[in-house]
């Protein structure tokens, strides 16, 4: 079995956690097909398509990150969330911000620690500085951030990684990660090699505000995150929203699929149709009016300029729209 750490130097230094000897499939199997994994999300309230099923269970199966693209608010951080809690497994969350560097994202030696130790040594006289230094770098002194903590071996069997808004980073970033997801190993000078003994399962999300890196998606399998059908939002709104009346959920859903096809500056996701549906839900509406649709824009969307569009007449052109066609499909 491969050791979690490497040593560069002496085999007194070093991170002293063995791997688990526990198989990191062991403990919560994966799924073992396309079908077993849209239970395994549903079980979670995560309802997902057949084509995205595909690609996580291939992801799973082969070991390889998961890429997912989509616009904001599609369900690309739930699906790691999901994965780790039906997995048994551990999350461990990326962010990423411009300017995220390796002291953030990978490790930073503790120098405030480091330097009391420091002294602390002075002070008692023991002047083996060789010793010193040797101490002063080695696990104890070490702040884990997210990409070394996912190396790390656990009972529950590797950790579910996620690396959330990628697009947000910095290009320089990319290409270190693209290193560490090579390997699965990150080098720290002064202490050896860090490699995972199971790799991590990886699930790097983007909201496409710039493209990404070839070299980063070929590494891994990639699935843009489209708004889901009316069908699967309705089931989606009644899985999450509870005891909604059943004509607004439809009303709620059908409103929000006619609003993505305007020219909008954000069209609303997911997530604003939950919030929207709890809202309506909160304040007792059992079906949609003209005034309430003008007085509740703000849940659904987000800018001035696509809430001005709305209101007013347009509003209830849309609304009149909406219950015609749930009409005709009765
Ligand atoms: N297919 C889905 N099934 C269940 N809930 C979903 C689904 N897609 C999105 N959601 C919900 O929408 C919200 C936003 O999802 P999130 O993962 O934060 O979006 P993104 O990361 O794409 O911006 C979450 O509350 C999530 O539970
Ligand atoms: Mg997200």
């Amino acid at each position: 079995m491969t050791p979690f750490l490497h040593p560069a130097g002496s085999p007194r230094r070093g991170l002293h956690c063995e791997p688990n000897p526990v198989n990191a499939t062991s403990a919560h199997p994966l799924p073992a097909s396309i079908d077993d994994t849209l239970k395994l999300l549903s079980g979670a309230d995560y309802l997902a398509d057949r084509s995205l099923a595909t690609v996580l269970f291939l992801a799973l199966r082969m070991g390889r990150p998961l890429f997912l693209e989509g616009e904001a608010g599609v369900g690309k951080t739930e699906i790691a969330k999901v994965l780790a809690a039906t997995l048994g497994r551990r999350l461990i969350r990326l962010q990423c911000y411009e300017g995220l560097d390796v002291a953030s994202a990978v490790y930073e030696w503790n120098y405030a620690a480091q330097m009391i130790a420091i002294r602390l040594a002075e002070a008692e006289g023991s002047g083996d500085r060789d010793r010193l230094s040797e101490d002063v770098f080695s696990e104890r002194f070490l702040i884990k951030r997210p990409l070394l903590q996912a190396l790390e071996p656990d009972t529950a069997g590797a950790p579910v990684l996620l690396i959330d808004e990628i697009d947000r980073a910095d290009e320089a970033f990319e290409a270190f990660l693209l290193e560490v997801l090579a390997d699965f190993q990150v080098t720290i000078p002064e202490l050896g090699t860090v490699r995972a003994a199971h790799p991590p399962v990886v699930v790097i999300t983007s909201n496409r505000t710039r493209e990404v890196h070839d070299a980063l998606k070929r590494r891994c399998l990639y699935h843009w995150v489209g708004y889901p059908s009316a069908e699967r939002e309705l089931a989606i709104v009644h899985a999450k929203v509870p005891g909604i009346a059943d004509r607004l959920s439809r009303e709620v859903v059908h409103f929000v699929q006619v609003l993505r096809k305007e020219d909008l500056f954000k069209a609303p996701g997911v997530a604003e149709t939950l919030d929207w549906a709890s809202a309506l839900s909160e304040l007792d509406v059992v079906a949609l009016d003209p005034a309430t649709v003008s007085d509740t824009l703000g849940v659904l969307l987000k800018y001035q300029d696509d809430i001005a569009r709305l209101e007013g007449t347009k509003a209830k052109e849309m609304l009149d729209q909406v219950r015609a066609e749930l009409r005709a499909a009765e």
